[in-house]
């Protein structure tokens, strides 16, 4: 038996000092601070620290094949820089290679899980409907893969047309899960890029220019209508303004069943780095805003609009990211993220903004939980959930540097950025497995997480 002494345990909709008492891998009391305890108990002081659940990451690529590219890291790498960065679980991909179903990548993917520090889950992936899709996603969600990760861009790679869009829409709906969405208008995106190409315009410098704003909204909008049609729950992807988001609310309001997700990168880095002296180190999809349009979309995490916050990690090093930087078309897309996720949404939005704590865990854990069917097991510290737990300082000021981060890529966005709070000490399943910026327990116990059946019935808040 442990207990978590002296700290303000942080849940998405309430906090308060209080002990928490974990055992066999649970937390299974939360108590008055100072209550005694079974002396036996070894005691984790938190005092003057945040308690909060473990952080859940809705969106992060391990070992992602795009194109010629695969990224760099493996389960136990993924899962080690997640859990320094306070996420103690992942919901990875499971992206079928063209000719592959999407039944054989998740079964692929799902046999990794073990090699994880943390636990994981999995989304599914459908980029054509056949006679076979329907059976391979009954399949899928009997083993509790129940999200469906679609793309409306990356023609020739994942992209699917609306009809397979449509179809797996019915399907998932029909099987307790849903369809989560990049949405991208091809067509705005190829014509932007051609017309890039054609004044030479085409290098990692001009990736802004490359995929229009409009281009987001235009897909979102579509999709939507397709949702509503089949009165399906969607679920969009680093959704990167405030317009898109826009579009989500107003179809909220009619009724749609519609979650909106930000990521770390599109809430703290702005299109300046395109700018700058490695602007390939930045490319990503879709690109970064303009810094105003990176305060709006800001600015909706304080209204409730925007459901949970991913990190669309993908780790590439420099090597990769330079190989093609001339022509971004042939690029491989994302950022290095699932460690600094948390801490830089943190710094910026809650240490700088006056964002609640108790808004920062609903958004990192508690809803990545509830969208992903993993809630209250994660994303949650009332007894009985997993004693996944990240112990934060609020205050430690700490810069960012690569040379420190645990991804297996040679750099960050952020390096060099001032950061105000941090966790010091993360718990997976009760066991401490960092403290003080050190590995204390390596061994993976990762398992992978059967999503239950979702169920947006209640009143989970959006
Ligand atoms: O640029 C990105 N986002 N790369 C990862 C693949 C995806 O689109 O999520
Ligand atoms: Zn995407
Ligand atoms: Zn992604």
């Amino acid at each position: 038996m442990r207990i978590v002494r002296g700290g303000t345990v942080v849940e998405s909709n309430w906090s308060a000092p209080a002990d928490l008492v974990i055992d066999d891998g649970k937390v299974v009391a939360l108590l008055a601070p100072g209550t005694s305890v079974d002396e036996s108990a070894e005691v984790i002081d938190a005092t003057g620290k945040l308690v909060m659940p473990g952080g859940v990451d809705p969106h992060c690529h391990v070992g992602f094949t795009s194109g010629e590219f695969t990224s760099l890291d493996s389960y136990l790498e993924c899962t080690t820089a997640a859990v320094f960065g306070g996420t103690t679980t992942i919901v990875d991909f499971a992206i079928p290679r063209p000719g592959q179903s999407p039944l054989d990548a998740a079964e692929k993917q799902r046999a990794k899980a073990g090699e994880g520090l943390c636990d994981s889950a999995l989304h599914a992936c459908v980029v054509e409907w056949d006679e076979t899709t329907g059976g391979q996603l009954a399949t899928m969600a009997a083993a509790g893969i129940r999200t469906v990760k679609m793309f409306t861009t990356y023609a020739g790679e994942t992209m699917a047309n609306e009809h397979t869009i449509l179809n797996t829409m019915q399907a998932t709906r029909d099987l307790g899960g849903m369809v989560i969405i990049h949405c991208e208008s091809d067509a705005i995106v190829a014509d932007a890029q051609n017309s890039a190409a054609a004044t030479d315009d085409i290098d990692a410098s001009h990736m802004s220019r490359t995929r229009p704003e409009l281009a987001e909204t235009a897909s979102v909008a579509a999709i939507l209508a397709i949702a509503e049609s089949q009165d399906a729950p969607v679920y969009f992807v680093h959704q990167s303004t405030s317009a898109a988001v826009e579009l989500v609310v107003d179809a909220r309001k009619r009724g749609v069943v519609a979650f909106t997700e930000a990521v770390a990168h599109h809430l703290t880095l702005d299109d300046t780095a395109y700018a700058g002296a490695e602007p390939e180190r930045f490319v990503c999809c879709p690109p970064l805003r303009p810094a105003g349009i990176v305060e709006g979309l800001g600015r909706q995490l304080f209204t409730g609009n925007i459901t949970t916050i991913g990190s669309d990690h993908c780790c590439y090093d420099t090597a990769q990211k330079r190989s093609h930087r001339h022509d971004v078309r042939h690029m491989p897309n994302g950022l290095p993220g699932v460690e600094t996720r948390l801490p830089v949404v943190f710094s910026h939005y809650v240490a700088g903004s006056g964002l609640a704590p108790s808004r920062f865990v609903e958004l990192t854990a508690t809803n990545p939980a509830r969208t992903n069917g993993l809630y209250p097991r994660k994303g949650s510290l009332m007894p009985g959930s997993d004693a996944d737990i990240a112990i934060w300082d609020p205050e430690l000021e700490w810069t960012v540097t690569s040379d420190e981060l645990h991804m297996a890529t040679d750099y960050t966005p952020y390096e060099g950025r001032r950061l105000r709070g941090k966790p010091v000490t993360v718990l997976v399943g009760g066991r401490v497995v960092v403290d003080g910026g050190r590995l204390i327990d390596p061994t993976p116990h990762g398992r992978h997480l059967p999503a239950a059946p979702l169920d947006f019935s209640g009143a989970f808040r959006m």
